[in-house]
């Protein structure tokens, strides 16, 4: 293979590289998911399973994509259909690497609609929209906005406005290469830490303060303890440890295929573990000290900790935040918005960035696509894909994608690549690709993790999505099993979502007309997204199929 690395095919400088994997991993599941995964799941219930899939999981996982990266980079490959296939033996590894790049580009399309959304609240916020607004008018503005009824704001389809150019933003700053994302990063990222640190103080300094005549126990301590009160009986409930696994996943965006992307621009004897170990706990920081300091504590202070535990959803950053912040008069609200609003904002695109990588690397290697035909075909694949999340949003077209493109694809992948990573390509190989010119001793114990713990662990997580038992009660299954009883399937298990279970027992139950035709509705788009998102693996495996004819055939000649 000639050497076909240019002279912007490489990360500009240590520094760079690190905020760029930094900016990669901290995205808007480290404000928006975390929270709401961590109170869904008992609070101090969550954190212990949670650190713990960290060091087992994300840890391991960042060692394997790191260095696979790296090593597929020494072959010229820069995403993973042919970097699994320089590691793996036999045909079959080119196409499961595909799916580093169908998750992407799935998972950009609704990660950019809502970093679109931070971008008009930034504006919002400037504008003063929210001033005078009661909580429920704050909410119906987000309702309002994402029904894409224009009648809100001065702008026709705002929404759809918005989405577009940010796309934009996100092709244009891809067309300029990896220059363009190490300064994306180093803009975004610490004002992104800035913004984060002052929201946090002014949360925690808000104590018993804004309490109401309507909340009168409301407290930021309430929140706080809630969720570091740890609460070790969590331990043993796989549910909580499938909640932890699956946020540990996505906030350190492994299992996708961008990690190996931007590895693979590293030079053959450049650190692995030093820069995995930075990156990986720069996200932790951002995750757990400031994602758990901000929407948790700040509405529990206001409103109350029962509030937020009824209330913890994704809604609670834009429906409810805007409120809040008129609470400290109007200009504190125009600047808090602006904080809260840029810091989603920032940490959502220097993650979407990454997602662009893995098919401009692809292109670009198989079929000498350049920068910015890549970019720009990138962009346009999100936008078929995105636009129906956009206009079907409350059908369900967002919540499928996620589902299947953002947190199933991401264990499967996974689970392969580590299986890959220790049996197939070896795991003396593989340790090897790992402390080759490491700044840093690892420790000689994840060997055996990333060996045995590791992909053990991915297939119970996987084991346990398919066949959640009802009511996520393992002990009772299990124990009707074993007495020759049937295993009860919960609606939440993949074997039943694949089938819309839940959806059309609600049909069956449904009493109006009307009611029926909201549940056949969601029914008919979860299967038009079902039917994209199909269509768009496909399309890359024919890529993929004829990129390796094409190898064939350049090294015949
Ligand atoms: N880690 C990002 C977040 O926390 C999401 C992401 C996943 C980004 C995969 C890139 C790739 O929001």
């Amino acid at each position: 293979m000639e050497n076909k690395t240019l002279a912007n095919d490489a990360w500009g400088s240590r520094l760079g590289l690190i905020l760029a994997m930094a900016g990669n991993a901290v995205g808007l599941g480290n404000f928006l998911r975390f929270p709401v995964q961590a109170v869904q799941n008992g609070g101090g219930a969550f954190i212990i399973p949670y650190l713990v899939c960290f060091l087992i999981l994300g840890i391991p996982l960042l060692f394997i994509e790191w260095s696979s990266g790296r090593f597929g980079g020494k072959y010229g490959n820069h995403s993973t259909p042919f970097i699994l296939d320089t590691m793996g033996k036999g045909r079959m590894w080119k196409y499961i690497g595909v799916f580093g790049i169908f998750t992407n580009i799935a998972v950009v399309a609704f990660y950019t609609y809502i970093e679109s959304w931070s971008l008009t609240y930034v504006l919002h916020s400037l504008m003063g929209t929210f001033e005078g607004m009661s909580q429920s008018q704050v909410a119906q503005f987000f309702d309002n906005y994402i029904s894409i009824s224009s009648s809100t704001t001065g702008i026709p389809f705002e929404p759809v406005v918005f989405y577009i150019l940010v796309l934009l933003l996100n092709v244009y700053i891809l067309s300029k290469g990896l220059s363009g994302i190490e300064k994306a990063s180093k803009i975004g990222m610490p004002l992104l830490i800035l913004f984060g640190i002052i929201l946090a103080i002014k949360a925690l300094t808000l104590g018993e303060s804004g309490r109401s005549e309507q909340f009168p126990d409301a407290s930021t301590w309430d929140g706080l303890n809630f969720l570091w009160t740890p609460q070790y009986d969590s331990l043993l409930n796989p549910k909580v440890w499938l909640a932890a696994a699956g946020q540990i996943f996505f906030t350190l965006s492994v299992g996708m295929g961008t990690i190996q992307c931007y590895a693979s621009y590293l030079k053959a004897n450049d650190d692995i573990a030093l820069n995995a170990v930075s990156a990986g706990f720069l996200n932790e920081f951002v995750e757990v000290v400031l994602g758990s300091s901000i929407v948790i504590p700040i509405a529990a202070g206001f409103l109350g900790l029962d509030w937020v535990l009824e209330n913890a959803g994704f809604g609670m950053a834009f429906q409810t935040m805007p409120f809040l912040f008129q609470q400290w008069g109007t200009v504190m609200a125009a600047f808090s918005g602006v904080f809260w609003f840029g810091l989603l904002f920032f940490a959502g695109i220097t993650s979407s960035l990454a997602m662009g990588t893995p098919w401009i690397g692809f292109m670009k290697d198989e079929f000498d696509w350049g920068r910015k035909k890549g970019a720009w075909s990138f962009g346009l694949l999100a936008l078929i894909m995105g636009l129906p999340t956009v206009f079907f949003y409350q059908q369900g077209v967002f919540e499928e994608y996620d589902y299947w493109a953002g947190t199933v694809s991401l264990v499967i992948f996974a689970l392969l690549e580590s299986i890959l990573f220790s049996w197939i390509f070896g795991i003396n190989k593989g340790w090897r690709e790992i402390t080759d010119g490491a700044d840093i001793h690892v420790p000689i114990a994840f060997k055996f993790i990333i060996k045995y713990v590791t992909p053990l662990l991915l297939l119970l997580v996987f084991i346990g999505a398919l066949v959640t038992p009802q009511g996520n009660d393992w002990t009772t299954n299990i124990h009707n099993l074993l007495s020759g009883n049937s295993w009860q399937l919960d609606d939440s298990s993949i074997i039943r979502k694949l089938s819309h279970f839940e959806l059309k027992n609600q049909l069956a139950e449904a009493k109006t007309a009307l009611d029926r035709g909201v549940i056949e509705d969601r029914i008919f788009y979860s299967n038009l997204a079902r039917i994209l998102l199909v269509s768009l693996f496909l399309f890359i495996i024919t890529l993929v199929f004829y990129a390796s004819k094409r190898r064939t055939k350049l090294s015949s000649k």
